[in-house]
């Protein structure tokens, strides 16, 4: 008997980045199946794209509202959907799956309005639908530690934290970026943000997930450098948390150099952390003693919450896949739950649509302080 849950995908079509990689992640713990799609704009791609992933016809779409509806009516229709397609659309695709019945995965921003963006909390709580924005960077296990030994008091109170997100692909208008560059660069695809909505929120959530704080209010700057560009680039954010607590924020696209440099410096008053995305493997942690501890996943000094997601030995290296792979195991996990009815709330352990919310209250707050000429704004 086939058990694995039925999923469908809206984005991912020929040429497109994310679509694949969540695929690949969903695949890791072959739990899910993909059946069905809506995979570009352009029927005839999608069917390619459908014939490529051994989808049959029938169940590849021209239009994304079809789709819901129809996989909505079919016996053996899809349990989630995946949206990956550019921000604006991300609003009218997933309140078309909320609305049809389906639990929904969306790629971050969740939105680009907190309008929308709430619209659609309160339209999965009202349906009781679970819906994981993945903010892939919080599925590595030396994130999770991250997160475990701040909730343990390892670090004592938090008192200042330093994040940044530099990449150098958008350095230049044009000849830099392809497909991608091109729609996060036009405001039609993007919305009221580029850089800070695509890389900003990344560290928005980085830093509440694993402090636990929760941002009260932000000053922003944000340029556009490269000339002709509608859109930030290159972003300064100073914020404060309601414990406090403040914040430094950078994140950039014409950073020449970095390639995908999430940096996460946390300090509290007993100690700090140091974690980077690009060496995933290891965090350090630093007591005020003076002692300095790589702490590398595959040991036991991980802790459990976090240890468990792992599937390899030490030394055997897991990346990106990996961490997008454990949100979608935590997200397919509570779907089982709740098609057999064990499901409880406190079973989900991924970014949920209140987090996608908080990310959208973060970008607007600081869209705001930009306007007002770079002052205070609360989220
Ligand atoms: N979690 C992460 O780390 C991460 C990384 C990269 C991208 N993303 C997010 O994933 C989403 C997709 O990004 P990408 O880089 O894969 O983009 P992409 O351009 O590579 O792919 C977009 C896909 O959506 C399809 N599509 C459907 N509706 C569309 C519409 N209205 N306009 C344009 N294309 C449409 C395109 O045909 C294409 O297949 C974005 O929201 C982005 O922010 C997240």
């Amino acid at each position: 008997m086939n058990t694995k849950l039925r999923y469908g995908m809206v984005g991912g079509g020929p040429g497109a980045f994310i679509g694949e990689a969540h695929r690949r992640s969903i695949n890791i713990d072959g739990k899910a199946e993909l059946v069905s799609g809506w995979f570009s704009r352009s029927f005839e791609k999608t069917k390619e794209r459908g014939r490529e992933l051994g989808i049959s016809e029938d169940r590849c779409y021209a239009t994304f509202e079809e789709m819901a509806k129809a996989e909505a009516a079919r016996e053996d229709g899809i349990d989630f959907v995946v949206v990956v397609t550019p921000n604006v659309s991300h609003y009218s695709i997933c309140k078309a799956f909320l609305e049809a019945g389906i639990h929904v995965s969306c790629d971050k921003p969740l939105a680009v309005s907190v309008a929308q963006a709430e619209e659609l909390e309160r339209l999965a709580n009202d349906k009781g639908l679970l819906f994981l924005v993945t903010y892939t960077y919080m599925g590595h296990v030396t994130a999770r530690h991250a997160r475990e030994i701040i909730k343990a008091g390892e670090l004592g109170k938090i008192r200042t934290v330093v994040a940044e997100y530099p990449q150098g692909w958008l350095a230049y208008e044009g000849e830099w970026g392809g497909k991608q560059g091109e729609w996060r660069c036009d405001p039609e695809q993007s919305g009221n943000t580029n850089c800070l909505g695509d890389l900003g929120t990344h560290i928005e959530n980085a830093v509440t997930t694993m402090t636990g704080l929760k941002i009260k209010r932000v000053l922003a700057r944000m340029d556009k450098v490269v000339p002709g560009r509608k859109r930030d680039d290159n972003d300064f954010v100073m914020a404060e948390f309601e414990n406090g607590a403040t914040g430094l924020f950078w994140s950039s696209q014409i950073a020449i150099g970095h390639d995908n440099s999430l940096r996460v410096r946390i300090y509290g008053d007993g100690g700090s952390i140091q974690w980077f995305q690009e060496e995933p493997e290891k965090i350090t942690v630093i007591k005020k003693d003076g002692t300095i501890t790589e702490v590398h996943r595959g040991y036991s000094s991980i802790a459990p919450e976090a240890a468990k997601y792992g599937r390899l030995p030490s030394g055997h290296p897991e990346g990106w896949f990996e961490a997008m792979g454990n949100l979608y195991k935590s997200f397919i996990e509570c779907i089982e739950a709740k098609k057999n009815g064990t499901f409880t709330p406190d079973m989900i352990d991924y970014p949920t649509v209140s987090d996608g919310v908080e990310g959208i209250r973060f970008v607007e707050a600081c869209l705001k302080s930009q306007e007002l000429g770079n002052v205070w704004v609360d989220l």
